[in-house]
């Protein structure tokens, strides 16, 4: 059976750094995978040739069995793959709504049709009462969901998050997680999670993968991959234990 994505032997350098270095992996339909490491393990870097950011020097990235690799990022984009960035960056003179709009527009020429969209999603986030806020005004939290509507509004069926929960607190992170949960439940979306709060990693992932210094170190359950010294020593320091 053909995987829903799959990526073999990938390779992106930044000059002399491979920054992804032959990184391979396999994510089924529905599945959510958490994906973890130390800054500058590379998780971006890999978004972003998956996205099509970046073209990768080596290997492939299979999307339902075809290689998109280097394909244009609004090429991948339309086959299904949307995404947020780790910084977030909504048009701030432009409303919430208008915000989504733009995304919306890359599905559909019709006026209605992407306001209903983008209205339903907003819904879905709890962002509808702030439709005519310009974005420059919202708080982190409600950018950071602003940010995973313009993504949902692409209609993704893969959705790469790069940490939706920095910077939030307690409560925001809960919610957040909630919805995370959600766009798999009730919108069938499967997806790729990086994550430094190792809480809501444990929470949500079904799977979780470990890179550092560009390559995959480990990869499992959660709960597994956590106690695994070379996991510990790499990204969680040894004070994990008392964290
Ligand atoms: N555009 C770039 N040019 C040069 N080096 C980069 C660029 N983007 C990332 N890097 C380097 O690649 C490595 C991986 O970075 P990144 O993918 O952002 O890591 P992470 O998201 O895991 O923190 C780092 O050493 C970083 O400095
Ligand atoms: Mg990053």
């Amino acid at each position: 059976m053909v995987p829903f994505f799959k990526i073999e032997h990938l390779e992106k350098r930044f000059g002399g750094l491979a920054a992804v270095n032959n990184v391979s992996m396999t994510i089924g339909e529905g599945e959510i995978v958490g994906l973890i490491g130390p800054n500058g393990a590379g998780k971006t870097t890999l978004f972003n040739v998956i996205t099509g950011v970046y073209a990768p020097k080596r290997g492939k990235v299979l999307l339902k069995g075809q290689d998109i690799a280097g394909l244009k990022p609004e090429r991948i984009c339309a086959m299904g793959i949307g995404r947020t960035f780790q910084i977030v960056k909504p048009f701030s003179s432009l409303t919430v709504l208008d915000n989504v709009l733009v995304a919306a527009y890359r599905r559909t020429a019709s006026r209605q049709e992407a306001t209903d969209a983008a209205m339903d999603i907003l819904r879905f986030l709890a962002l509808d009462e702030k439709s005519a806020t310009l974005a420059a005004h919202l708080t982190l939290a409600q950018k950071k969901r602003l940010e995973m509507a313009r993504a949902l509004a692409t209609r993704p069926i893969f959705l790469l998050l790069d940490e939706t929960l920095a910077g939030l607190n307690h409560t925001e992170i809960d919610r957040m997680i909630e919805t995370v949960q959600q766009v798999r439940e009730r919108r069938g979306v499967t997806i790729l999670a990086v994550e430094h709060v190792m809480r809501a990693v444990m929470k949500i992932s079904d799977r979780v993968v470990v890179m550092d210094e560009g390559k995959k170190i480990a990869e499992g359950p959660p709960e597994e991959v956590v106690r695994k010294p070379e996991v510990i020593k790499a990204y969680l320091g040894d004070d994990y234990g008392s964290a």
